[in-house]
């Protein structure tokens, strides 16, 4: 089964409440948010506030993308927040293990994010203990950019990891996914998809999931 997981990154923030019922009502499995610090990636997005503010609109899971320096720091805030699943970057965190182990002692779910350019051999001894690895197929900081075509020979990694290690393993993919190349990235391995642009385009979010649903 493949899990949907629309990046509100790429909402309309004038009407954000309004959009999460409409990708719940579309049949979303989870609701994908970017927390950016402008010091992990050269932008800022949005935090605790907001997170908090929509909460109550959806019993959908939280997957909450942490683009963050240090993510220790703040893993209780997100907790409060109503984060089902926390994912953090291999490349933030020198106490990876730590912080992966902190998570899941809260009873909160943990993902490790590897940027393009990370191999995924890094994080294999962690697999076991892991629920979810987020392979990034842009480099992190924006919405909008294009897939980059090397991350397909990653998805395959993990999947070959998750086979040997941990086969409840969630092997979720972000960046530059539209209906030319999902279909690519779900025969790698990939069981959740995050989908910005391609879900909130053009206002028609029900007939944007549907159509990235009908290509597979
Ligand atoms: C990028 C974010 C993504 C982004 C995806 O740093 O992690 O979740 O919103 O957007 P699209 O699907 O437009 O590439
Ligand atoms: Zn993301």
């Amino acid at each position: 089964m493949v899990v949907f997981s629309p990046s509100i990154l790429a909402a309309d923030f004038t009407r954000l409440g309004e959009q999460i019922k409409r990708v719940d009502e579309a049949g979303a499995e989870f609701i994908h948010i970017d927390v950016m610090d402008g010091a992990f990636v050269p932008n800022i997005s949005f935090g605790f506030p907001i997170i908090k503010a929509i909460r109550p609109l959806t019993k959908k899971v939280f997957d909450v993308h942490l683009m963050v320096e240090e993510p220790a720091r703040y893993i209780d805030e997100f907790i409060a927040t109503g984060a089902d699943i926390i994912t953090i970057h291999y490349e933030a965190d020198r106490h990876i293990d730590r912080t992966i182990s902190y998570i899941k002692s809260k009873g909160i779910k943990a993902g490790i994010s590897l940027n393009p350019a990370t191999p995924v051999e890094f994080i294999k001894h962690l697999i076991p203990k892991l629920d979810m690895v987020l392979i990034m197929s842009v480099n992190p900081g924006f919405g909008g950019q294009k897939f980059i075509d090397y991350s397909l020979e990653k998805i395959k990694e993990v999947k070959e990891l998750s086979e040997k290690y941990n086969s409840e393993l969630l092997i979720e993919v972000d960046g530059g996914i539209d209906k030319s190349n999902i279909k690519k990235v779900v025969e790698s391995g990939a069981n959740v998809i995050v989908a910005g642009s391609s879900v909130f385009s053009g206002d028609n979010i029900e007939n944007n999931l549907m159509e990235l649903r009908k290509v597979l």
